[in-house]
């Protein structure tokens, strides 16, 4: 800043002198009007309104100047630099709209242009079904229950009343964990979560059991050595056979169709008694396929019914087993392979499509559930 002038006379101080401000403030001006977007007007603004500019310097000499002519001098910087700030002001909000104008047309997104799609992945239809199954059984109050998938063969077996000679027991059949005498084996099926379910909870027990199982068999058509089960126990008291079979053609109409049905034949399973094999009405010709050779059925192959899995009453000696009063508690159980039950369901013809992970064959079944 100057020292102050002896004259009093602002037009000495060489920036205060009006041409030079006005000179300054047209030059502001003019670059204004000459910037081209928001960087351009951004440096015009440090150039001319900055504090090195001479409208700022012009105004920090206003300081040095005796009083008298304080206020001429005041008046007209502030209006200068007044003028320059609206002019700024005004240029700033037109090249901001001019910008989003440019942008909305360069930046504009035809959503008419086809795209690549980056690939979804898809529920495996195992995944879905026993979800759909396990559904129906928590509609009616059961509970999902679990249980590992290495277990002990007392659970997988002999508390199933499964004798250790047994014919699934042996190596043929079973995976044993370590040695055949460790005790421990990958559960041939899901009937020892009936077990865990009846140790570790109250009664009456309503527990529904979807999981994975193993069996050595060699990868085919048909088979394969890791599959799904989903089991189903009740023990409660005055359970009888006619719950069992409500049970079970509630289930066949819930995931089959309205009105299909279920039909017991005499088996044999050592943890049930009496037992039965399960068949379920054919959803595709409803039966009208039997002895009826001009309309064959490829769901059923004209039988009418499909074989679905096993079930009965719990042996009283399982019940037992668990520590259950057998004289007050009855039950029952079912239990159905997840893999075949989809083939049918389906018209899937190759175990092997399930399990080899193949993403259009999950696809297929859509994103349902
Ligand atoms: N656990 C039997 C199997 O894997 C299926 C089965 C049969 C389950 C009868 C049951 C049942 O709960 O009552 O072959």
């Amino acid at each position: 800043m100057s020292a102050p002038n002896k004259e009093y006379d602002p037009v000495e101080v060489s920036a205060l002198d009006p041409a030079a401000i006005d000179a300054a403030l047209s030059a502001a001006v003019a670059a204004i009007a000459a910037a081209s977007d928001l960087d351009e007007l951004k440096a015009v603004r440090i150039a001319h309104a900055g504090d090195r500019s001479a409208l700022a310097l012009a105004n920090r000499e206003i300081g040095a100047l005796p009083p008298a002519a304080k206020a001429e001098a005041g008046q007209r910087v502030g209006k200068a630099r007044g003028l320059l700030k609206k002019a700024l002001e005004e240029r700033q909000v037109q090249l901001e709209e001019d910008r989003d104008v440019r942008v909305l047309v360069a930046e504009a997104v035809d959503v008419t242009l086809p795209v690549d799609r980056a690939q979804v992945g898809a529920r495996h239809p195992l995944s879905t079904i026993s979800e759909r199954l396990a559904d129906v059984f928590v509609a009616m109050g059961y509970e999902v229950a679990e249980g590992p998938e290495i277990e002990a063969e007392w659970f997988n077996f002999d508390a199933l009343n499964i004798a250790p000679d047994h014919p699934a027991r042996t190596m043929q059949d079973t995976f044993f964990v370590e040695s055949p005498d460790s005790g421990v084996v990958l559960r041939t099926h899901t009937s020892p979560v009936q077990i865990r379910a009846l140790l570790e909870r109250d009664l009456p027990v309503y527990v529904v059991c979807p999981g994975r199982v193993f069996r050595t068999d060699e990868l085919d058509a048909t088979h394969t050595p890791v599959f799904h089960q989903i089991e189903a126990l009740v023990v409660d008291e005055g359970i009888t056979m006619a719950d069992l079979k409500g049970t079970l053609d509630h289930l066949a109409a819930s995931v089959f169709g309205e009105g299909l049905v279920t039909r017991l034949r005499p088996s044999y399973f050592p943890f049930t008694e009496p037992s039965a094999e399960l068949d379920l009405q054919c959803f595709a010709c409803r039966g009208a396929s039997v002895n009826n050779p001009d309309a064959p059925c490829r769901t059923c192959s004209s039988e009418g019914w499909i074989e679905w899995g096993g079930c009965g009453m719990v042996n009283p000696r399982v019940l037992e087993a668990c520590g259950v009063d057998s004289e007050r508690y009855s039950g029952f159980a079912f239990g159905m392979g997840l893999e075949r039950t989809l083939m049918f369901r389906h018209d899937i013809t190759d175990m092997r499509d399930m399990v080899e992970g193949d993403i259009r064959f999950s696809a297929a079944f859509g994103m349902e559930g």
